[in-house]
This record gives C-alpha cells, structure tokens and sequence, in this order.
C-alpha cells in the first residue's frame, strides 16, 4: 500500500458496519492476498478489510466535504460547545426562570435559549451556507426539517429537568449531519468534565480517549437506560411502565437518569449496554448516534428497521446480538414524527 495512507483495521465494528457507518468516498480499492479479501482504503485514512465485494460496491458513496472541511467544522464547534459549558456551570445550582412547553414536565430555562442562541449565531457566522434544527427554535415554530444541506442539530441543555433541579446529569448536545447522515457528534457534561465527541471515520473519545460499547452479549448480563420521558399522554406513559416492568426480570439492571444523550454517550462508553426510548426529538439523539456508531455499537429503530432520526424512536446497544434479544420483548409507542 502506498506509505502515505494509513491502514486502520476496526477494533470492533464489521466491516459493513464500519461502510455504513462511513460518509467517506472509498478512494482506493486494493485486492491483497488472500483472495476475495479487499481493502478499502477510506479518504486516505482509514480502511477495511472486506471480504464482500458486491457489498462494497453498494456502501461506498462520493464524499462532499473534504476532511479539511470536516475538521475545521469539528473544532469550531468543538470550542464553542466549551464556551457554552461556561454559561451552563454559571447558571448550574442558581435559580432559574423556568418556562412549560407541551406539558407541566416539559421545561425550559433561560439558559437553554441563551445556549442555543450562542450555538447558533455563532456556527451560521462562520458557515453561512449551514442550515440548523434547535430545540428551543422549534418549540417557537420554526419547521424541523433535515434535508441534505450540513446541519447542525443542537439540544443547547438535554436533561433541563435535571439542570432545574440542580442534578448534575445534563449536557449540551450538538451535531452536524450531512446528507441526512452523521458527521459529527459531541455531548458535553460541563458539571463533570465529560466531553463526549465523535467524528464519523476517525473514532469515539471521551476526553480524548477513546472509547468502545461493551462485549456484554446476554441479556441477563446487560445494564439498560431507559427513561420515563417528558410525556403526561397516558398510552405513552403506560408503555413505559409495561416495558420496566417486562425488561427488569430479564435483565441486571435498569437506569433512568434523564438525558437521552448521555445515555447514548453511557452505551458508547461500555458503562450501559442499551437504551431505547419513544418520544425522543432528532435533537436529543443526533450526536449520539455517530458517538455510538463510532465506538463500534449498533443504531436502529426500536422495533429493528433503520433508524429514521425523526421518528421520535430510538434503540442503541453495545451489539447487534444483544439488540436483537431485547428487541423482540419491547412493547411498541409509535408517537408523532418531528
Ligand atoms: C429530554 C431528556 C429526557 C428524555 C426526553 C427528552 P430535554 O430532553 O433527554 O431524558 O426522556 O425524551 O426530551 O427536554 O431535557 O432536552
């Protein structure tokens, strides 16, 4: 292989997995010995060993936005997630000026508005052509489209009731999706230093180190976030009582501790080995699905399919097999798309 290119095989991830996982164009494509054994050498950096060759063909796709591109968006965001940090520890333990959205369990507070504001103005500042999903500014009206144009999709506080009750288990969650794909993810806890960041291709790192989903394959062997959500509609409600009370006896144990997105960053980290919920928006799972996706886990739709960010419904585990144990004893809630 030529010297200039890298060759990464993936520590955990199935090569197809690793594909789908991948925004990058496979640039080389090199037949080695044995044979039926390939290498896709990914944007000069990053490869795998494929054995299937019609599979590769049909993974691979043209790359829009150069790695230079994509790393200049990475730390930009990178640095403002850290400012916005500050805001948040300022306002953390403080009263707060508390607003209700769609019912008296879902809150708002100053800071989140204040936090996406920052986010916001400050990432179309520095990439006019950007378009954004935020949390706040779709509960002020504005649609909640993902198209292919780069997104930056922003939960400025994921876990606001934690954040009004001064538990310290809130984040701020901010991705950037292009093509209706993952490209960046990061879920940062300013409270306790968690800093929580992906970028498709390059890996999963909590403060710089990396990080994979655990080997734990056996349910009775699987520790499980779920939530009970911000939701006072009854049907919703009475499925997640008949799925704690379904899963408990399968499993070691249940967490419930009030931020989809640092459930996800728990599952890429191997501290959880599931987590599902119905009733999420695209902004509280869009940074971790390329966090778990890069610490080698498994992404999809609760009842199995390819996850669809804007269906309200989300399942992550540390493995296939262990998803496709659980999934099958999973009450279904099929709430209204975003
Ligand atoms: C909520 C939290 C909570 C989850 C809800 C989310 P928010 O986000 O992530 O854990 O159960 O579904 O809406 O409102 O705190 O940003």
């Amino acid at each position: 292989m030529d010297s200039q290119w890298r060759f990464v095989r993936h520590p955990s991830a199935t090569a197809k997995q690793q594909l789908r996982a991948s925004n990058k164009i496979a640039s080389r494509i090199e037949l080695v010995p044995p044979v039926r054994s390939y290498v896709v050498v990914v944007s000069g950096v990053c490869a795998v060993d494929l054995k299937f060759p019609r599979l590769r063909v049909a993974r691979t796709r043209k790359m829009d936005v150069d790695d230079s591109q994509l790393q200049l968006y990475f730390d930009t965001v990178l640095e403002l997630t850290r400012n916005a940090g500050k805001i948040v520890r300022e306002h953390h333990n403080k009263g707060k000026k508390v607003t209700i959205k769609s019912c008296d369990v879902d809150l708002v507070t100053e800071t989140d508005q204040q936090v996406e504001k920052l986010l916001v103005t400050s990432l179309l500042t520095k990439f006019p052509g950007h378009k954004y999903i935020g949390e706040e500014a779709v509960a002020d009206g504005k649609p909640c489209e993902l198209t292919d144009e780069p997104t930056w999709i922003i939960d400025p506080v994921d876990g606001t009731m934690n954040f009004v009750h001064g538990y310290p288990n809130f984040c701020i969650s901010v991705a950037l999706w292009i093509k209706k794909k993952p490209s960046i993810g990061i879920i940062y806890n300013p409270i306790l230093e968690l800093m929580f960041t992906a970028q498709t291709g390059k890996g999963a790192f909590l403060n710089g180190n990396r990080i994979s989903t655990s080997s734990v394959k056996d349910l009775e062997k699987g520790l499980l976030a779920m939530e009970f959500g911000t939701s006072r509609d009854p049907e919703k409600m009475a499925v997640v009582m008949e799925n704690t009370q379904i899963l408990l006896p399968l499993l070691h144990g249940i967490r419930s501790s009030g931020s989809a997105a640092l459930n996800m960053a728990m599952v890429a980290m191997g501290g959880a080995d599931c987590y599902f919920e119905f009733g999420i928006h695209v902004w509280d799972i869009a940074a971790g699905v390329p966090l778990i996706q890069e610490a080698g886990g498994f992404v999809s739709d609760p009842a199995g399919g390819e996850l669809d960010p804007l269906s309200r419904r989300v399942l992550v585990a540390s493995n296939e097999e262990f998803a496709k144990k659980i999934i099958p004893h999973l009450k279904q809630h099929y709430p209204e798309r975003d």
